[in-house]
């Protein structure tokens, strides 16, 4: 990501970071959604995206083939995704599914594509104007397996989060990673606690870990409970290496 993109991405007000929950910021009150308390003109003299880094760094780090975005109000979190998974360079994809349910912004498909040539993301992202309810019908989701990055940030509400978990819980490959946005404190009013609601039931999952990060309307990265340094690989080493202060490696 280069100073001139950089530059191009914070030329659209839309795109600030405070505007959805971004910031760097700590989350919680009274800052809800750090959109208060805020200094934007700092951030964006000092081209700080906040949260945005992390989208970005996760499409680098994770290297997606498949990656899922639900929701997003202008785009920020998408943008960042694919502006990462554009950069790798190994032909990764971005779905995209909105329905433009919260104001019209996404009902124009020729003008989306525009907006994402803009930030030269065209070729790597993938919009579809359906609800999680519809698109979960579709051969499209049918077909999708083994998604590597996923976001989810649509409907707040329990029953809307609930269904974007239960519905993609299982396409998710074993060294994928999911972020839920807003998962901290987007609003006071309780039912845009979902993301925390169906967080606190998957921490009680054993087969999930997840980690918050306390920033903006806060983002929690969740993960399969899957790789090698488990107690029982732990364990397992503990009795088979006889001499581990000699055998170092
Ligand atoms: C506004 S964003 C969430 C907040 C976000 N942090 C922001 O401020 O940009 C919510 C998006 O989810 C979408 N959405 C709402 N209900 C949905 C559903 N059932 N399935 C998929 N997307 C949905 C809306 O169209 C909207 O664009």
């Amino acid at each position: 990501m280069d100073e001139k993109w950089l530059e191009k991405f914070f030329q659209n007000k839309d795109l600030h970071p405070n505007r959805t929950g971004q910031s760097a910021i700590f989350a919680g009150p009274p800052n809800f959604g750090g959109r208060y308390n805020y200094d934007e003109l700092e951030d964006i003299k000092t081209k700080n995206l906040g949260l945005g880094w992390i989208y970005y760094s996760l499409a680098r780090l994770y290297k997606p083939k498949l990656s899922v975005a639900i929701g997003s109000g202008r785009g920020f979190c998408p943008i960042l995704l694919a502006k990462g998974i554009k950069d790798n360079e190994n032909k990764g994809i971005l779905e995209f599914i909105d329905p433009s349910l919260d104001d019209d912004f996404w009902k124009n498909l020729e003008k989306n594509k525009e907006y994402f040539s803009n930030f030269e993301i065209n070729d790597v992202i993938n919009h579809t104007l359906l609800t999680t309810q519809e698109f979960v019908k579709t051969d499209k989701y049918k077909n999708m397996n083994k998604i590597d990055l996923m976001s989810i940030d649509a409907s707040h509400f329990y029953e809307f989060v609930k269904d974007d978990w239960e519905h993609f819980k299982n396409k998710i490959s074993d060294n994928g990673i999911i972020i839920f946005h807003d998962s901290i404190s987007r609003s006071a009013n309780p039912k845009w606690s979902g993301p925390r609601k169906v967080l606190l039931e998957i921490a009680k999952d054993p087969n999930y870990q997840f980690f918050d990060l306390k920033f903006g309307a806060g983002l929690t990265l969740v993960q399969k409970n899957f790789f090698e340094q488990s107690k029982e690989y732990i364990e397992k080493l503990d009795k088979e290496w006889t001499n581990p202060d000699k055998d170092l490696f």
